[in-house]
This record gives C-alpha cells, sequence and structure tokens, in this order.
C-alpha cells in the first residue's frame, strides 16, 4: 500500500483509506478531505470569482445566479481535490489465494480452531468435537479426520483406530507433541490411502475452506468402504441468535458482512451437495454453541480465529480491540455450528464402478 497513515503508523488504516465507494464517501462527510481540498477551493475557488464575477461584485449588481456561480467556483475545486486525494487512498484487496492463505495461517497460528471450539458448549457439557464424535462412539474404524488440524478429535475416540490427515505441518506438529496420531501431512484432494480402506471419514470446521471441494469429495468418496460414514460439522448462518449484535459489530468494524471462505455453499447447504456425491443423508442439524468472551486475550483469540485474507492489518486491531474492551466474565458469544451425518450407499458405489 506504500503510504503512511498517522493513525495506525503503518499501512494506512480504514479512516484515511476506502475500497468501496461507500467508504469514500464516509471519509469526505467526515471531513478526511478538507484538510487537503480546502485549501485548494478557497484558492482556486477565489480566483475564478474574481476573473469571472468581479467586476459585477464590486458593481453591487450581483444577483442570486452570481453568486450561485461564485459558489460553484468554490465547489468544483473541493470535489476535484477530494478526489484526488481519495484516489491516492484506494485500497484494492487481490483475490485470496487460499491455499498460500490457510497454509501461513495455520502454521502461525496451530490450534485456534481448537482454542476457539473446545472453550464452546451448547447445554451442559456437549462441545462441538463431542457433538461431532456421537454418532461414532462404536464405529472401531479406521476412523479417518479429514483436515484434522491439532487432531481434537483423537482423544474422545481413544478406543478406534484413528488417524488423522493435514496440510499443515504447525498443527500437526502441535498434535504430535501432545500424544496424538497417527498424523499424515497431506492435501485433502490426494489423499494418500487407497480406495475402500476408510469405515469412517469425520471432519471439523474444514469443508468451507478446502479446495477444489469437488475434488476433496470425490477423494472421500474413493477411500470411505461402501457403506461408510461421513460426519461433517460446518458453520452455520447466524440467523436470529442472542448475541448477533455483537458479532454484527465486529464484521462491520472488519468491514465485511460474512466471512470471505471459498465454500459458503458447504455451510447450510453442505446436506444438498453431499447428495449430489451421491451420499444419503442422515442427519442434518443445526446447534447453537456459545463461546465464552471473558477478558481481552479471548476477545483477540476470536477475532484471530477467523479467516481474513483481505482484511487490512488496522480493521482487524480495531475489531479485536472491540471485543477485547467489551469482553468480561460471563459473556459469550453465539457460534451456530451444523453437523451432517451421511453414508455411501453400497449400490451407488458399485454403479461408479
Ligand atoms: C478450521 S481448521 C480445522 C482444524 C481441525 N479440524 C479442528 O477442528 O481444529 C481447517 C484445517 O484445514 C487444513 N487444511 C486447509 N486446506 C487443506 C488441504 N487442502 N488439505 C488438507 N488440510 C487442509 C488446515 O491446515 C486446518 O488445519
Amino acid at each position: 500500500m506504500g503510504k503512511v497513515c498517522k493513525h495506525a503508523g503503518g499501512d494506512m488504516c480504514e479512516r484515511c483509506s476506502w475500497e468501496l465507494p461507500r467508504d469514500a464517501l464516509l471519509l469526505v462527510a467526515r471531513g478526511r478531505t478538507a484538510r487537503t481540498a480546502v485549501p485548494v477551493a478557497v484558492v482556486v475557488g477565489t480566483v475564478l470569482s474574481l476573473v469571472n464575477q468581479g467586476t459585477v461584485i464590486v458593481e453591487g449588481t450581483a444577483d442570486t445566479g452570481t453568486w450561485a456561480r461564485v459558489a460553484v467556483n468554490y465547489a468544483v475545486p473541493f470535489v476535484v481535490a477530494s478526489i484526488g486525494f481519495l484516489l491516492a487512498r484506494r485500497v484494492r484487496t487481490d483475490a485470496a489465494d487460499w491455499p498460500a492463505y490457510l497454509a501461513g495461517y495455520h502454521d502461525e497460528r496451530p490450534g485456534i480452531t481448537e482454542a476457539v471450539l473446545t472453550r464452546s458448549v451448547a447445554g451442559k457439557h456437549a462441545t462441538p468435537y463431542s457433538w461431532l464424535v456421537q454418532p461414532l462412539r462404536d464405529t472401531e474404524g479406521p476412523i479417518l479426520d479429514l483436515a484434522c488440524g491439532s487432531a481434537p478429535t483423537r482423544p474422545l475416540l481413544a478406543q478406534a483406530r484413528w488417524f488423522g490427515v493435514d496440510a499443515s505441518a504447525g498443527e500437526l506438529a502441535l498434535g504430535a507433541s501432545v500424544g496424538r496420531g497417527p498424523l499424515v501431512r497431506a492435501r485433502a484432494d490426494a489423499l494418500p490411502m487407497g480406495e475402500d480402506t476408510i469405515a469412517t471419514v469425520c471432519s471439523a470446521m474444514s469443508l468451507q475452506v478446502l479446495t477444489p471441494l469437488d475434488a476433496v469429495l470425490g477423494e472421500v468418496q474413493r477411500v470411505l468402504r461402501p457403506g461408510g460414514v461421513f460426519v461433517a460439522l460446518v458453520p452455520s448462518r447466524l440467523g436470529i441468535a442472542r448475541g448477533l449484535f455483537r458479532w454484527w459489530r465486529v464484521m462491520r468494524v472488519l468491514g465485511i458482512r460474512t466471512q470471505p471462505w471459498p465454500n459458503p455453499q458447504a455451510q447450510d447447504g453442505l446436506a444438498a451437495i453431499l447428495r449430489a456425491h451421491g451420499f444419503v443423508i442422515d442427519s442434518d442439524d443445526r446447534r447453537v454453541f456459545r463461546r465464552a468472551v471473558t477478558d481481552r486475550s479471548e476477545g483477540a483469540l476470536l477475532v484471530d480465529s477467523l479467516y481474513l485474507p483481505q482484511i487490512r492489518q488496522g480493521r482487524i486491531l480495531a475489531a479485536r480491540r472491540m471485543l477485547g474492551n467489551w469482553a468480561r466474565p460471563g459473556r459469550w458469544l453465539p457460534l451456530p455450528l451444523r453437523r451432517v451425518v451421511a453414508h455411501l450407499p453400497d449400490e451407488v458405489r458399485t454403479q461408479q464402478r
């Protein structure tokens, strides 16, 4: 971005830069262009008025039309100078390179998803992970945790033949450091296992970001045995929930309406997608968890846990500050999640071979 901002001390912040036309108008309305545009308007407007309307004004014969023209003489250079100011402060964000962004994000913040979800509850004790593995309690395996991250499902499925696959070395190293395994570093769209080798695939908070989604689901289908089960947990729409306003404020400070995932359709539309891939849906449920936001660091953690590939640092810092200031013991944010349980019918598999 180049320019140094006096508010943030580094890159331009949201108080002096813009991305959407609406933000540019707000900068003008808040007088941010005034320091540059007013001196230009005064000089140019005065010169133009003296040259064009000076005689009429001095003779005392100026009418309403004369004063309207004088006003235009000042307004036009103000607008032109403001546009010049704004053009130099436009921020364009490039389309995110998701694989590269995800790799960097998870290597820098291993375990962040687990840190958010393990302190989220619905009802007395259920966490998102215990809800995810509920249908798998009696499964012997092999269970594959697809995009397992730091492997939070491992201790919950301690008796099963389990293994996790993830692309992030940082996430896998964290899981291994607390004795979780076996773990394999691989991409979800090129799984390093043979056809029909897996009894169950589970996946937490990943399908909305795994690309290309069709190839990933093709791989799940390939490695699952006929009749194999797929259980996936994904974020769900916020809907009308208590705490909605707080999330709305976070998003507003970040300058986004929704999170910019590459597969937004794989949230509340996941069941339809799985059906289109030949799965039979056994259940499709939504549950709103509550994530405690008891202190400043928890507020910052929640902002950091969002994927924000195109958001400027100034906005992220402002959102962390806002949520940190709001945090108190007893406060929480809603975390709506969807769990889809599906299985692969024997006959579809046979037909596809
Ligand atoms: C939101 S995290 C969820 C991690 C874990 N399931 C959990 O709940 O803590 C998404 C995970 O997807 C992994 N990931 C992203 N793209 C991947 C890919 N193409 N193949 C395998 N893993 C990938 C990331 O490294 C990250 O660990």
